[in-house]
């Protein structure tokens, strides 16, 4: 079964629009795990434009694994070691960028990545790089020894040509490394179908198109119809 992470940060921009409560990101998270979330990912970036450090405490307190989303800094690592969530996911992040443009870019920076990563393992925390789908990110990601990557899908979900071809390719690779597949970015109901036959793939993370369908359809409802889709039978 490919387990579901669902992405509650855009519950809390529509919070913080307003500057109250509600929305409220950890009621959000209940809700999808109600409804087959297999865990909650959330991404506190630097200028906490969406999710707060208060929010992660709160979201750690549920009785689900969360994935931590965070930069590779000094602040992140201390805050994450502190809070001792059951995953770690390491994303570039730009001040000035809408949503996580890229993958981190690991072969250029694994000097710098190697004593982060062991003090997030140290901590006990399972970490995840998230990567464009390459053979040298896959690689250096396994020089790092980290036990899972996280494919970033935007390439391929907004169309571009040869992308699915490429996560096919770079996931054969995950699996000869020997480490877990996850990936997420832009998935939504109409692309989601290719990726979930990725070999090897365990899970999916998936946040703006689920909060977004929501208006139409409830959290729990468009929670519960993208776990079936995922996990229904062969691509036709
Ligand atoms: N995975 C990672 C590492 C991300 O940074 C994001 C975006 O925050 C997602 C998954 C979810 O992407 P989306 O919100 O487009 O579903």
């Amino acid at each position: 079964m490919i387990r579901l992470g669902v992405n509650v940060d855009h519950v809390a921009t529509i919070r913080n629009a307003r500057g109250g409560e509600h929305p409220d990101p950890v009621c959000a998270a209940q809700t999808a795990l109600q409804h087959g979330a297999d865990g909650i990912t959330a991404h506190l970036r630097e200028d906490r434009r969406h999710i707060k450090d208060s929010d992660m405490t709160r979201l750690r307190a549920l009785p689900a694994p969360l994935n931590f989303e965070m930069a590779a800094t000094e602040e992140m690592i201390t805050l994450a070691c502190a809070l001792q969530p059951h995953a770690c996911c390491l994303v570039p992040e730009k001040r000035e960028e809408v949503t996580t443009e890229g993958g981190l870019n690991v072969v250029d920076q694994i000097s710098a990545l190697s004593p982060l990563v062991m003090r997030l393992k140290d901590a006990g925390i399972r970490v995840s790089l998230f990567i464009d789908p390459d053979a040298r990110q896959i690689q250096a990601a396994s020089q790092l020894g980290v036990p899972v990557v996280e494919l970033h899908t935007g390439a391929y979900a907004h169309g571009g040509v040869g992308e699915l071809e490429r996560l096919f390719k770079a996931a054969d690779i995950v699996k000869e490394c020997g480490i877990e597949l996850h990936a997420g970015h832009g998935l939504t109901y109409s692309n989601v179908l290719p990726i979930r036959n990725l070999p090897g793939l365990k899970e999916l993370n998936i946040g703006h198109f689920l909060i977004g369908q929501s208006v139409f359809e409830g959290l729990g409802g468009a929670v519960q119809h993208m776990k079936t889709l995922i996990n229904s039978g062969p691509t036709p």
